[in-house]
This record gives C-alpha cells, structure tokens and sequence, in this order.
C-alpha cells in the first residue's frame, strides 16, 4: 500500500508493516511516479492541483484531508468509489480561540479601541463606570444570547468556554436535540432564534445548503444591537446583505476570518464596511491531532474498518 503525504507540515503518523509513505510537494499536483498511490493525504494543496491528478490515479481508495472543510477536494473531481475524509476535529481547538477573540473583540469593541489609540485618543466613551446592560449594546457576554450556526465539532467546543463567560448559548444544525449540553435547533426556528440572538457565531461549512445561508431576510430578524462572527466559510454569508446591514446600522458589528473570495480583493466593499473586523483566514491553518487520525484511517483501511470523518458525496 502506498500512501502519501503531504510536504506542507511535519506528518509521523504510525503505519502497519506493508504501508510504504511518501512525502510529496503539495505546490504541484501530485508527480506521474506516484500515482499509483493507494491512498492520499491532502494539506495545502491547490484545487487546481488536485484536479489535475483526481481521475488519473487509478488504485486511489481513500483520500484524506486534513482541512476541517472538505470543499476543497469534494470539488477536485475524485471518482465517486473513492472515500474522502475530513480533518473535523482537527482544527476545533484552534478555531475556538480565534472565534472566542472575535466575539470578545467586538463585545469589548477592541477596533473603537485600536482606531482610538492610533489617533493618541483616549476612548473615555468606551471606559469608566457603565451600566453591565445599556440600552441597544452588547458590552458582556454576562446573560448575552450567543447563537452558535454550525454546532459540530468547533461549535460544541467552543460553546462551554462562551457558557462559562457567562452566555445563554444555544446550536443551530440540521437536526434539532440536544448536542453536548447545549439546545440545538434546526432550520426551521432559526428566524425565531435570530430575532432573540445578541450574537451570531457562524461555522458552517460550504455546502449547496449553506450558500448565502446568511441572507437579508435572515439578518434582518438579528436585533440592531446584535454582533455577528463568521469563522466558518465565506460562502455562507451574502456580503452585500451584510455590508447594507452594517452601513444602515441594522446590526452592530460583524467580524469575518473568511470571505467569499480570499484572498479579499482589493475593490471589496467589505474593506470599507463600518464596524466590520476582518481577519485573513486566520483561525485554524494547523491540524491537531493529525498523525493520530491518519494512523487510524490507515489501520482501518487495511482492516475494513470504519474510517474516522468520512464525507457524504
Ligand atoms: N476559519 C478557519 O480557519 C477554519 C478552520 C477550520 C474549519 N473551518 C470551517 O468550519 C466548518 C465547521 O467545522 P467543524 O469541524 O465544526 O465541522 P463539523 O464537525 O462537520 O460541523 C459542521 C456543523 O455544521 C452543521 N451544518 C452543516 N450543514 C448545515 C446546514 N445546511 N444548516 C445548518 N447546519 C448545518 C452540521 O450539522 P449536523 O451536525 O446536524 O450535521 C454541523 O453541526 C468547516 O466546514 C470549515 O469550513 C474554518
């Protein structure tokens, strides 16, 4: 069996007698003298590479990505006997530190801040003695609503640190119940949901189901004090409904680590959106726990046994 992995992070995974590894470049599709491999780890790798090679290795059965998302590769074209599995899990610890900064962020309104101290101001306006609830502003996340859309691997981490900093938070996925101590609804309550939430945390995955899944009418039923954070994918949120919302003061603030088209060009509106943080695809970029997850796919390959994370087609 030969597998491979990618040269774009250190990779020691413990491999059966039998299983042959090699470490290819993920800046060029993958070379002729290798595709006969069995099975492929994916970490970096451009779409375009991938497609280049998905219908031209012939003894492929499994390709595993270390990305969280799997869109990547479910667009590269790998024929459909081929299992494709993902790297939740991977990136949930990373990720909630950079959604929980968010949220933080522009709770603690940390922009106003940053702008002030640039210009030598001291933001008395953001200091000294306030009340814990003003009227029309999230200030705390003490008692504040946090919606977590996408309740799967990050959110469910994610939400007993928000919980602990003393928020109501609840899940948003496809199938309602509840999920690691916290209510969980579907589609069909968000908007009622939306209506009671002060904070939106958005980790959806890119899917047909979620594009624009964030639209206007859907932002329109968030309150005008309600902070919005996309940490999921920018497919998911309608960037135009969000930039008329920030401009109109519909809602407060939103913070965005991913965008529609990344890198964010130049001409975007997004740049220029009022009380809209931006950071460049920041959160997760290093797998944890990855030689653990590819050591048992590997074993339960060769086994025929259950994969870990294995994608629907
Ligand atoms: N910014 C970054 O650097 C970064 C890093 C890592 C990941 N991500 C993104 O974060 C996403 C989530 O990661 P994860 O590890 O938490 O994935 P996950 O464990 O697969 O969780 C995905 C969640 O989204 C829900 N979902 C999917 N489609 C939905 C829909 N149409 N409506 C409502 N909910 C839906 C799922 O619902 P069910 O549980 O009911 O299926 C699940 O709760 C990834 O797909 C990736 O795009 C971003």
């Amino acid at each position: 069996v030969k597998l491979l992995l990618p040269d774009s992070l250190p990779l020691a995974p413990d491999l059966p007698e039998g299983v042959e590894a090699v470490t290819y470049a993920v800046s060029a599709p993958v070379p002729d003298e290798h595709l006969d491999a069995d099975a492929l780890v994916v970490w970096g790798n451009s779409g375009a590479d991938l497609a280049a090679v998905a219908g031209r290795m012939p003894r492929l059965r499994w390709v595993q990505t270390l990305a969280a998302g799997p869109d990547a590769v479910l667009g590269a074209g790998f024929p459909e006997d081929v299992v494709i599995t993902g790297g939740a899990g991977l990136h949930s610890r990373t990720v909630t530190e950079h959604a929980l900064a968010l949220v933080l962020a522009l709770v603690r309104r940390l922009p106003a801040a940053a702008r002030a101290q640039a210009g030598h101001r001291w933001a008395g306006e953001l200091g000294g003695l306030q009340p814990l609830h003003p009227d029309g502003a999230v200030t705390t996340l003490i008692d504040a609503r946090v919606l977590v859309w996408g309740f799967g691997a990050i959110g469910q981490n994610l939400a007993p640190l928000l919980s602990a900093l003393g928020a109501d938070v609840r899940g948003v996925a496809r199938h309602a119940g509840e999920r690691a101590g916290f209510p969980v609804v579907a589609e069909d309550d968000l908007e009622d949901e939306l209506r009671r939430t002060d904070v939106l945390v958005m980790i959806l995955p890119a899917t047909a189901a979620t594009a624009e899944a964030l639209d206007a009418a859907r932002l329109a039923a968030l309150p005008p004090h309600a902070l919005v954070v996309n940490v999921g994918r920018g497919s998911t949120v309608d960037e135009d409904a969000l930039v008329a919302a920030l401009q109109e003061g519909r809602i407060a603030a939103a913070a965005l680590d991913v965008t529609a088209v990344e890198p964010l060009p130049a001409g975007s509106p997004l740049w220029d959106a009022p009380n809209l943080l931006l950071t460049p695809h920041a959160a997760g970029g290093r797998p944890v726990g990855a030689d653990a997850l590819i050591t048992h796919n590997v074993a339960a390959l060769l086994d025929g046994g259950r994969l870990r994370n294995v994608v629907e087609r």
